[in-house]
């Protein structure tokens, strides 16, 4: 699985070298991030004319905070490859003013002629990025209340369950529509049931991975 999603960007950087990536944290990904440092080391990709924008950040958190999604893509994934630090955008979860840098990371998006291939993982409750249940098919980058089963699932990178913060800078569901390539990556069976749903659920709101059926270029790929 990791393995498949890693070629796909391979492939997509050497047909277009600048391209621009959308890029998700969470547990699913770390095998594709592997995967792809691999290919690096073996000078089969290079990220130097690439950049990357992420799905998401928790609001409150310094980036050299071990639990903040800057620190993981350090960890994972930037520091290993090639890619300028100026190209790796992720939304500032402790700008003082969190409405700007909302508006300012969808003008960056757009400034860049938008993401050419975005990885997803997906919640059990159907949440992409950090949309839960209820969002807005129409919403760009903004500021998301966790839901608190989102919150419980995440506290494993916390030192406390009360640590997990409440709320999160997220592109938004038409922000990651817009991407002209979509792969969805899902990990084990307790993620089947939101397969299941993103397959064969009614589109809607209340699950928010089900507007995915409605983009032109959407791959799933499942791991056991
Ligand atoms: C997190 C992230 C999502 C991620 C999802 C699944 O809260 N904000 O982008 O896709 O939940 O995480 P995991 O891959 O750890 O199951």
């Amino acid at each position: 699985m990791s393995a498949w999603a890693a070629n796909a960007c391979v492939q997509q950087l050497q047909d277009q070298p600048d391209s621009v990536l959308g890029l998700a944290t969470g547990g699913t990904p770390l095998g594709f991030y592997r995967a792809l440092v691999d290919r690096y080391k073996q000078g089969l990709v290079s990220f130097a004319d690439a950049v990357t924008f992420n799905l998401d950040e928790y609001v409150g958190l310094d980036p050299d905070n071990p639990a903040s999604y800057r620190y993981y893509m350090e960890q994972h994934f930037f520091r290993h490859v090639d890619l300028l630090p100026e190209h790796c955008h992720l939304p500032n979860g402790k700008a003082a003013d969190l409405v700007a840098e909302c508006e300012g990371y969808e003008t960056a998006i757009a400034s860049h002629g938008g993401i050419d291939l975005q990885i997803l993982g997906i919640g059990v409750n159907g949440h992409i990025g950090f949309n839960e249940p209820g969002t807005a098919f129409s919403s760009k980058t903004h500021i998301a209340t966790l839901a608190e089963s989102t919150r419980r699932q995440n506290a494993r990178y916390f030192p406390t369950p009360d640590d997990v913060p409440t709320e999160a800078i997220t592109m938004g569901i038409d922000t990651i529509m817009q991407a002209k390539k979509i792969i969805l990556l899902a990990f084990g069976e307790h993620k089947k049931p939101a397969l299941e749903h993103l397959k064969s659920g009614r589109i809607s709101e209340d699950f928010p991975a089900t507007i995915l059926r409605k983009h032109a270029d959407v791959t799933v790929v499942y791991g056991k």
